[in-house]
Parts: C-alpha cells; structure tokens; sequence
C-alpha cells in the first residue's frame, strides 16, 4: 500500500520569514522526521503562483534555490527517498488539471475567496489578473495530483483546502468513482496566523510593504533585535490575565510569538510577565527568535556553494513528481472519455 502523502508549497515571491515557518515549514519538518518512513511528505515551490500578483521575474529563479536552502536549514532530510521537492512548473501536469478542474468550479463559488478579495483590494483593476482569480483551481490540482491527504498551512489558505475538498467531490460524483482522494488542511491551534509587527490585526506577510513588519529567515541578529524594539505595542503594562488579550492584538502576537518558540502555553508565558513592561518581553522574544532563526541562516549560507546539487534534488523530485502526476492523470483522462491512441 502506499504511503499517506503530505503536502505543502511555499511561494519563492520574496524572503519566508517566521509565519511562513512556524505555519507551514515546520509542520512538515517535524512530520519528515518524527513520523518519517509513515508518510511520503511533498514540499513543493509553486512558481505558477507566483506570478498570480505582479513579481520581479529576473529574481524568481535565485528565490527558488533559496528557499530550498531554507528548506534544507530547517531540517528536512532531502535525501531521504520518502522527502519529495519539486518545481512546480518543472510538471506539466499541474497546467492540464487546473483546466480541467476549472470546466467542474462555479463562479460562485470561486468568487467568494476571501484572499481573492483580500489580494485584489491592493491592486488596481488593471493589474488584477485571472491568474489570481483561478488560482485556487491550480492550488487543488497541486494537492490532488499527488493524492495528498494531508495539507499543513496557516490560516489564510484553509478556504483553498476547503475548496479542493469540494471539487474532489465533485469531480469523483461526476466519475462515479473515487478518482480523486479527499484532502485534510492541517492548521496549527496556535501559529496558524501571525500578525504583523507594525499592525497585530493584519497577518504577518511576505508582500507587505514594510520589512519591519516581519522576521525573515535571513535576517541578521541585529536586525532581528531592531525589529522587535520597534515592534508596535501599547502604553498599559502586562497582566496575566488571559482575557486581557482579546483586546490587545500587539501584546497577544508577541506572547504567542514567545511561547511557540519557547514551546509552552500561551498562559505559562503570559504568567511569567505578569505586571512587567514590554521591553522585558522583547527582549526575552528576540533572544528566543535568535536562538531559532540564526542556525537556520548560517546554516542557508554553508549550502550557497551547493548549487549543483540542489539543481539535482529539483531533477529528481520532478523526475519522481511526474511519474505519480501522471498516473492520476491517466485515470482522470479515462474518466473523461480522454482516450488516447
Ligand atoms: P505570504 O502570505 O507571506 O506571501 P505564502 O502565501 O507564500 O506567504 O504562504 C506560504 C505558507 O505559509 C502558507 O501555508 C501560508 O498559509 C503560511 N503563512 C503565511 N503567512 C503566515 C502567517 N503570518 N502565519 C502563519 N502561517 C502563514
Ligand atoms: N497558495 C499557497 C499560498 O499562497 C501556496 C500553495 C500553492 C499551496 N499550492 C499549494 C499550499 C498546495 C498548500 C498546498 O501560500
């Protein structure tokens, strides 16, 4: 029997940085090792996606090799035989599903994505493509070509997941048959949406304008420290009373922030500076992001020279990519009276 795949894609658009980590990133390392030989896991660089809202194209190729060396410094075993990484654009397959899927999606439907509206709101009417439109259809075909059952990402992209649950049932009613398999997001109870540091109502995001805004993966520790001193907050000092957090999105973002990294519950740390400021906060918080976040760039750094065999994990994870691909591609052709010659 085969093994349960999971699978996640992470954007090359710009540096990840921590909420793509400890949203998506880590859930999939952690699976890779602790239940490695039970799963095959599939991280994949969707770079169909990335053109979805405009990008610098001259940079997509470096920010591909680095977000492998990011995956790479994160722990994920490349060469182990159950760990797949692929291109997605190195895999037809992806192109030709989307299409298909798109001839079972409603209008309706896909018009109510709330990241849609969310992403087209920053945009002009110019510049919003059908790209970013449809690509929650390309998102499902990236989850059902491989049989994914599994799906970890932060919150914003449950709605997607959700959505390729629908059309898998749609598409396998059509079918009569279990052609597709149904996949699960899996979201973590807490990290699954990070907020911004400048703003602790908006999520912490790669496409945001200010880099002070986020910790990235590379950035370094003075940085990193800087960040977290201009960190937004708010003038009352702390309390260890959990309610009082409904009302101070700033505070509650850097006590999750905290107890994630430090591994303890959100009250545990809330306890701990109970009637102290916020500069004792921050700076315990940029001694934990320190202690996580530099192994991960040095490390990133002592693979730049490994060019070449990163360019050979990508050939063989679309090598091995293609063949599953096709597969499901054979029986959804069959399924639709795609008969080949
Ligand atoms: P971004 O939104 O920063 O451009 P992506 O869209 O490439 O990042 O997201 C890659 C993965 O990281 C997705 O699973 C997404 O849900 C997750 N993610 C992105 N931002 C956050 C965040 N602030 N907190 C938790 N997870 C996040
Ligand atoms: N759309 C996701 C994002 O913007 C990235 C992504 C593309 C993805 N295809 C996927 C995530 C399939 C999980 C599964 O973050």
């Amino acid at each position: 029997m085969s093994k349960p795949v999971i699978l996640t894609g992470l954007r090359a658009n710009n540096d990840l940085h921590i909420g793509n980590y400890l949203g998506a990133l880590l859930p999939m390392v952690d699976m890779a090792r602790e239940k490695g030989g039970e799963y095959q896991v599939n991280l994949f660089i969707p770079d169909l996606h990335s053109f979805t809202t405009p990008i610098d194209h001259d940079k997509l190729q470096a920010g591909i090799m680095q977000n492998l060396r990011v995956f790479a410094a994160a722990g994920l075993p490349l060469d182990n035989p159950d760990v797949h990484i692929y291109r997605q654009s190195y895999v037809p397959a992806h192109s030709e599903l989307t299409w298909i899927l798109d001839c079972f999606t409603g209008l309706g439907e896909m018009s109510r994505m709330t990241q849609f509206k969310d992403k087209s709101g920053s945009l002009g009417d110019d510049r919003i493509s059908l790209g970013l439109f449809n690509y929650p259809v390309l998102m499902a075909a990236d989850i059902v070509l491989y049989g994914a059952t599994h799906v970890p990402v932060g919150d914003d992209q449950k709605q997607h997941v959700e959505f390729a649950r629908d059309i898998v049932q749609v598409f396998n009613n059509m079918a009569a048959d279990e052609i597709l398999k149904m996949p699960e997001p899996v979201i973590q109870k807490s990290g699954a949406r990070i907020k911004s540091l400048r703003d602790g109502l908006k999520k912490m995001s790669k496409s945001d304008a200010s880099d002070y805004s986020r910790i990235n993966l590379n950035d370094d520790n003075d940085l990193i420290a800087l960040k977290i001193k201009k960190a937004k907050t708010d003038p009352n000092a702390i309390t260890g009373d959990i309610k009082s957090l409904e009302n101070r999105p700033e505070l509650e973002n850097l006590i999750i922030l905290h107890a994630l990294l430090e591994n303890k519950s959100t009250q545990d740390v809330l306890s701990s500076f109970d009637g102290q400021n916020f500069s004792n906060l921050k700076l315990s918080l940029t001694d934990l992001l320190i202690d996580h976040v530099s192994p991960i760039r040095e490390k990133v750094n002592t693979l730049l020279n490994d060019q070449a065999y990163l360019n050979s994990c990508l050939k063989d994870g679309a090598d091995r990519a293609n063949i599953v691909a096709q597969q499901t591609m054979q029986q959804v052709r069959t399924s639709l009276n795609l008969l080949q010659i």
